[in-house]
């Protein structure tokens, strides 16, 4: 018997909603980073796994465990896009032509994990990075233009949870707070927190045992590490937030899962996911650069993960609207009605059209289920009278308008 194929587990197909939904929201992403002053590069899937190693982290999760490694190979597919864009500006000695650079670029990544709701193997950021500045300012600007990449595409419902984990050596300063912390409750931690404990104890923060985490949200992570420098610059940003109206929460057991981050950090989430709750997440990473043999160069940046903001927006909002739909009483009628589609069309309104023979109720369904915001209807009494009826399916209102006003009428009505 021949066998049957299914994708691979923890990769999605997306239909043609889901499709043009996912470019949708890459074209607006484009037009709103562009806006921002950030311009698109885009780089291989293939990298080598070094980069990671030295740029992530040897000791997380994303290094150790979910790498997918070429085959005799030291060439791994690209579990994120920072460390790449790093290689990129380095390898290219950008530093020697400007001294600062805003970047975006949107692709598939790729993480071995376990896949569940929300967690994929295969899936795409669009990621923004901005290097050669240390301001707050521009922590500022990626939050903002975060935010209106979300609200454009009608992620309403968010949170922003944000923390600092201060300058390089404010870190080490929390790293071994930690750690001396943590060694007493040692038995209480799971093998692999055990083990983190030793090499890099901020990991033990975003285990996901709950055991562990009973463990960490115990311990009051609060600024008792920060420098009196980094204190200011959090309290800073969070006082430019404010005037900017974002929300946000403070969070100060947030560290996230990369290594490279040092001051701010943060992370967008949705109470419309389940545990995979972030959207989004970034964070400034001063010391990258210098780890993957660079000069020292500030930077800053964050990735929206696009498969789970595709799950939070319903279907409704996800619908791609259909400017109209042509739909004829009679057969006789139908002639006319795919002129008239075409005559839409060339307007440059998307349109469609019944190739099904069925009745105006069913064609009405097959309208509402494209999501046109209009429906032309070709009548007996109507065609009789170089007229037809313009109904607006938004609000269940409609009227008889002359054939030759149809293009313009439309044009009035989908400006307002
Ligand atoms: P990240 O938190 O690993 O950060 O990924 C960013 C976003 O990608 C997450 O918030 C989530 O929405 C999505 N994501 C991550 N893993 C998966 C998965 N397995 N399945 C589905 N979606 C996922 C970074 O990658 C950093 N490079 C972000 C950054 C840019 N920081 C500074 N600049």
């Amino acid at each position: 018997m021949m066998r049957k194929f299914f994708n691979v587990r923890g990769t999605s197909d997306f239909k043609p909603s889901e499709t043009l939904f996912f470019q949708e929201i890459n074209q607006q992403s484009r037009n709103i980073c562009k806006k921002f002053g950030y311009e698109e590069i885009s780089l291989p899937i293939l990298e080598e796994r070094e980069l990671f190693s030295k740029g992530v982290g040897e000791v997380t999760d994303i290094v150790e465990r979910q790498m997918f490694k070429i085959e005799g190979k030291d060439i791994v597919l690209r579990p994120e896009g920072t460390a790449q864009v790093i290689r990129y500006y380095l390898q290219n000695s950008l530093y020697k032509q400007n001294d600062f650079y805003k970047f975006f670029y949107l692709g598939p990544m790729f993480r071995g994990e376990r896949p569940q709701k929300g967690r994929l193997r295969q899936f795409h950021h669009i990621g923004v990075e901005a290097i050669g500045s240390d301001s707050i300012y521009i922590d500022a600007e990626i939050i903002c233009l975060c935010f209106e990449i979300l609200d454009k595409i009608g992620v309403t419902e968010k949170e922003l949870k944000i923390n600092t984990l201060g300058c390089a050596s404010d870190k080490e300063k929390f790293s071994v707070t930690l750690k001396q912390a943590l060694i007493d409750r040692k038995d209480e931690l799971c093998q692999d927190c055990e083990k983190r404990l030793e090499k890099n104890p901020l990991r033990v923060i975003d285990c996901k045992n709950k055991q562990c985490q009973k463990v960490v949200n115990s311990l009051n992570l609060e600024m008792d590490h920060l420098c009196p420098d980094c204190k200011n610059r959090f309290n800073d940003l969070m006082s430019l937030l404010k005037d900017m109206n974002i929300d946000y929460t403070y969070s100060p057991h947030l560290v996230r899962g990369l290594d490279y981050y040092t001051n701010t950090v943060f992370e967008i989430t949705s109470n419309k996911l389940g545990s995979q709750d972030a959207i989004g997440a970034g964070g400034r990473y001063n010391n990258l650069m210098k780890s993957l043999g660079g000069p020292e160069i500030p930077a800053t940046g964050f990735a929206l993960g696009l498969e789970r903001i595709l799950l939070i927006l319903s279907d409704i909002q996800r619908a791609k609207k259909l400017d109209c739909f042509v739909a004829v009483m009679d057969k006789e009628n139908a002639k006319l009605g795919f002129s008239i589609l075409r005559d839409i069309r060339n307007a440059g309104f998307s349109a469609d059209f019944d190739y099904k023979n069925k009745s105006l109720k069913g064609q009405l369904r097959v309208a509402q289920k494209k999501g046109a915001k209009f429906v032309v209807i070709l009548g007996e009494e109507e065609y009789k009278n170089n007229s037809l009826v313009l109904k607006n399916m938004e609000n269940s209102t409609q009227e008889i308008i002359k054939y030759n006003e149809l293009i313009e009428e439309l044009k009035i009505r989908m400006k307002s």
